[in-house]
């Protein structure tokens, strides 16, 4: 398979490591082992922390433990762990689901802009695909007759990510239900990738049910990386009909074969005490939206945002005559700032900006960038007029 650059990954894989004001990252702040066992009731850790680290690690269930598949089961409605695969992050679960569920011209309609794996695997299998955009004027949203004029009868699947990176629009229950409902009518699947599934904001919107509770050709993808602050342990999930199910374990054989032991047994423990990591997920956020709703009142010359809806990315605007990826990488490298360029999706002069990160480092990041921008405008970077977010 040929496959173009993941634009966003190449540069952030250039920063991650050499920055120290990450302010662009699509996760909460990171736990360790021991915050996830600081989860469990106190007469629990000790014999917890002594079966993790007595666990063999040979080879786990290749779907994944029937504990987690069974766990996350219950998080959606008509479902069993055999409708779970455990696979290798979110990113594992969409390359799956794309390359057993669709075929060279086979017609799919994706949403853009995106998350650049959703619109790129398509188009490596060669199919047909067409985008539903999310408008950008009136904050940002997701364009439902522009989803119903790309529909057709060919139409096979509808590949959607609410709340999405990097706008952070998201889709209402009732709209989802609609999506759904048209879509089925016409025969066919939503394929939902609700990676930031658990996260709504403090006083956003509420967190739709998930696409499988709404029938038979619904499917949806999770992962434990955003809303629970553990990337590292590469655990994400399909929940879909059985026959789809087993067809992508069939292709993991050859790809993964199976999560990794460890990861697994952690990955349980952060699904059973995903009420205390949402309380968490809430402290902080909240702690980043008024740092994030003070700096952008004072800035208003210099950029603008729309708040995210849910999720944790959002987009920003800046107001200076300078190409997103050129700033991104100055950003990076002369003020140790990181903030993802918008053209990795398609959207010039904006950044996408996240607000997982610790408060302090958001906060100072904010300031640095501040400084950024005016040092561009001390050395001559024109000034562009004040415009919203999308404009
Ligand atoms: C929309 C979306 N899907 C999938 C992924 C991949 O997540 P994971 O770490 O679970 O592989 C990301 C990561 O940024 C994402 O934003």
């Amino acid at each position: 398979m040929r496959i173009e650059e993941f634009k966003l990954e190449r540069w952030m894989s250039r920063w991650e490591t050499k920055v120290s004001y990450d302010i662009a990252e699509s996760g909460i702040l990171p736990m360790s082992t021991n915050d996830l066992l600081d989860l469990l009731p106190a007469g629990e850790r000790d014999a917890a922390r002594d079966r993790l680290l007595n666990l063999p690690l040979g080879y786990t269930e290749a779907r994944g433990t029937e504990a987690l598949r069974a766990a996350l089961a219950a998080t959606y409605e008509n479902t069993t762990a055999d409708n779970i695969l455990i696979t290798t992050g979110a990113i594992e679960a969409n390359y799956l689901l794309f390359n057993v569920l669709l075929s060279p011209g086979d017609e799919v309609i994706t949403i853009d802009p995106a998350y650049q794996q959703v619109q790129s695997v398509p188009k490596a299998i060669g199919a047909d695909v067409k985008y539903w955009r999310i408008r950008a004027d009136d904050g940002f949203r997701f364009d439902l007759e522009d989803f119903e004029r790309q529909l057709t009868p060919r139409t096979k699947m509808i590949s959607i990510n609410t709340p999405h990176n990097p706008t952070g629009a998201i889709l209402t229950d009732d709209e989802l239900q609609h999506v759904y409902e048209v879509a089925a009518s016409m025969g066919a699947m939503v394929m939902s990738d609700e990676a930031y599934r658990w996260l709504d904001i403090p006083g956003g919107d509420p967190m739709p049910s998930p696409m499988r509770n709404r029938g038979e050709l619904g499917i949806s993808v999770g992962t434990v990386s955003k809303p629970f602050g553990v990337p590292g342990l590469r655990i994400g999930w399909i929940v879909a009909p059985e026959p789809i199910v087993k067809q992508c374990w069939a292709m993991r054989d050859y790809i993964t074969l199976s999560p990794g032991k460890l990861n697994d047994a952690l990955a349980l423990i952060a699904v059973e005490h995903r009420d205390a990591i949402r309380s968490r997920t809430h402290r902080i956020v909240a702690e980043n939206m008024v740092i994030a709703d003070t700096w952008f009142a004072d800035n208003t010359d210099l950029a603008s945002w729309v708040r995210p809806r849910a999720g944790l990315l959002a987009l920003m605007r800046y107001h200076l005559d300078i190409p997103s990826l050129e700033l991104s990488d100055l950003l990076a490298e002369k003020y140790s700032v990181m903030l993802a360029p918008g053209s990795a999706f398609g959207f010039e002069q904006h950044l996408r900006i996240g607000v997982g990160q610790n408060p302090a480092i958001f906060a100072e990041g904010l300031a640095r960038t501040k400084q950024c921008f005016d040092d561009l405008l001390a050395q001559g970077v024109k000034r562009l007029p004040a415009a919203a977010p999308g404009a």
